[in-house]
């Protein structure tokens, strides 16, 4: 398989627009695709702002900002991702609206081409089998903030062959990742682990065993975690959280994977986390309502 040199990115929200940001500075020519324009033009804001932060602190050449700025493409059209030697999907995180895509991109993308999802949790096998190249279908999961975060989970299906496993390897290195590789079972390592965590701190607050300073505290000096839960939670999204625990819940079959009704409220109380100004935390949304 020929090294990547154009990445396509679906979904320019948190994540997307992180992965989009890391590839270019690292060489690659990008395309960030997201069908709401106004996220495409937050991402662009935030990408701008973060390269020419890493040109003021001196861990960028000027040169070498200019040159990943102008190997960044914004579109809100899927038919622009046709030259693509690898896609990474990072959208909403919903099996349905993920199989959608996949489908849609395998018939754009050239036969060569990599499909590889961002997803926390969902299955790779079920989103493969939407595409006509189960093989070329692989879990990419970098970590929050992908610039930053050292890791990339990969995700291999039932069917993902040998060569795409080893070319997104490559691939992740060459972003300067460590590659850590998963079986397709919920949730896969890291959320597996980190999830039910998050759900049982929120337990902890919904039984009034603690605040959630002292449960973040808690965790943060007694365990040595650089976050406590909570304030990990809102830095996900609880939405995400949300939608992670459901998943664990349906694909393990266990009640220990139940998401917590603290965060449930909470989601459905448009408390989503730091990306909305409130969480388990308020950021400061003057209007929020604020459930105890
Ligand atoms: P987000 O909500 O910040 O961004 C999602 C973006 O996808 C939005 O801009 C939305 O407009 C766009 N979108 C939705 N449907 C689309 C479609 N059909 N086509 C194109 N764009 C579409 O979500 P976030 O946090 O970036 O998560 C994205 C994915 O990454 C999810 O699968 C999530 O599980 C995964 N992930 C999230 C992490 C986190 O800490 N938030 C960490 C690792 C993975």
């Amino acid at each position: 398989m020929a090294e990547s040199k154009t990445i396509g990115v679906v979904g320019s929200g948190q994540m997307g627009s992180g992965i989009a940001q890391l590839a270019a500075v690292h060489g690659f020519d990008v395309w960030l695709l997201d069908t709401d324009p106004s996220a495409l033009s937050r991402a662009r804001k935030s990408i701008t702002n973060n390269i020419n932060r890493l040109i003021s602190k001196g861990q960028l050449s000027q040169a070498g900002g200019h040159d990943a700025l102008g190997r960044l493409n914004y579109t809100t059209d899927l038919e622009e991702l046709h030259m693509a030697d690898v896609v990474i999907e990072a959208i909403v995180e919903s099996e349905d609206v993920k199989k959608k895509l996949f489908l849609a991109l395998d018939k754009i993308v050239k036969s060569s081409a990599i499909l590889a999802s961002n997803t926390s949790s969902i299955s790779i096998t079920r989103l493969a089998s939407t595409t006509s190249r189960p093989g070329q279908v692989i879990g990419m999961h970098f970590m929050n903030p992908p610039p930053i975060m050292k890791l990339v989970e990969i995700v291999r299906g039932a069917g993902t062959s040998d060569e795409t496993f080893y070319a997104t390897k490559s691939l992740a290195e060459r972003l300067g990742k460590t590659v850590i590789c998963s079986q397709d079972f919920s949730g896969f390592i890291v959320n597996r682990i980190l999830m039910p965590m998050i759900n049982e701190a929120f337990h902890t607050l919904y039984t009034g065993v603690a605040t959630k300073e002292d449960i973040d505290t808690g965790m943060k000096l007694g365990t040595n975690h650089p976050m406590g839960p909570l304030e990990l939670a809102d830095f996900i999204g609880l939405d995400v959280c949300l939608s992670i625990m459901k998943v664990l819940h349906a694909g393990l079959g266990d009640s220990k994977y139940a998401p917590c009704p603290l965060l449930v409220q909470y989601v459905d109380a448009g408390r989503l986390g730091r990306k909305c100004g409130i969480g388990v935390y308020d950021y400061g949304r003057a209007s929020a309502q604020v459930i105890p």
